[in-house]
């Protein structure tokens, strides 16, 4: 039978069978939630708002994907050569700590969401050598459950047996305003068609990658946030999970 987050009665949620549970070596107490989707489509911030409310911890894999690029050009790796990638992260520190990522005992989590590491991601995302790595790291980040975790491939690759499973989407244009939003905001003079231009690129790599590749799990609930704030997506993830608390703002 399957449990939902918090034992308000009267609110099942009605989940997707658990194909992987008896398999699992380590038993989880608490669920994995996985948010999938591509750039823009709110995730970060949803996932964040989302364990802060369930008291989850909460893991962005974009930032790995991110730090690690961040390594590689300080270093003059070149992210299109797999192993010398993997070389470098495995001799890596990778620290997450609720928003926050580190490298080498490095802050760098404000440096990692400029315009250049976000092109240069796109591409060190690509060699299935690179993200077993990083999927090694976020299966034992996440193997106690508790957890609320965001990318491209959480519910498909990375967590499987995950026990809730969201897809967040929007049009190609929300994403991005949104996206030349931050980056303006964060003092970044960027073109807006030049930013809709990246985000097309990226999402058309994020879909054809070999390995990881962006797609819908067959048992993710799918949730367009186009026309949602933040609260509105946060609140209907909440009532999905049968926590009782639809329509707080928590
Ligand atoms: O979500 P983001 O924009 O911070 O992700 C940064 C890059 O990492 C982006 O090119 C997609 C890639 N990525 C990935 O391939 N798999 C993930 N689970 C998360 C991000």
């Amino acid at each position: 039978m399957k449990k939902s987050l918090s034992r308000a009665p009267g609110r099942p949620y009605n989940a997707p069978a658990m194909s992987f549970q008896a398999a699992r070596a380590t038993p989880r107490n608490r669920p994995v939630i996985t948010l999938d989707g591509p750039a823009g489509a709110g995730k970060t911030t949803v996932a964040k708002r989302l364990a802060q409310a369930l008291g989850f911890r909460f893991l962005d894999t974009g930032s790995m994907y991110r730090a690690c690029t961040w390594k590689a050009l300080e270093e003059g790796v070149d992210v299109r050569d797999p192993a010398a990638l993997v070389d470098m992260i495995r001799r890596s520190r990778l620290e997450l700590d609720g928003d926050r990522i580190r490298i080498d005992g490095r802050d760098i989590t404000e440096a990692v969401r400029s315009e250049r590491i976000t092109r240069a991601a796109a591409f060190l995302a690509d060699p299935p050598e690179v993200r077993t790595e990083l999927v090694r790291r976020q299966r034992d980040f996440g193997q106690a459950g508790g957890l609320v975790t965001e990318g491209r491939d959480q519910g498909s690759v990375v967590f499987p047996d995950a026990e809730h499973k969201f897809y967040l989407d929007a049009s190609i244009d929300v994403r991005a305003r949104r996206r030349h939003r931050e980056l303006t905001e964060r003092g970044e003079r960027v073109d807006y068609e030049e930013v809709r231009r990246g985000i097309a690129e990226r999402d058309e790599k994020d879909r054809t990658r070999s390995v990881g590749a962006l797609r819908k799990p067959a048992d993710a609930v799918v949730i367009d946030t186009s026309s949602l704030s933040i609260d509105e997506v946060v609140s209907n993830l909440l009532a999905r999970l049968g926590t009782g608390r639809a329509g707080s703002n928590a």
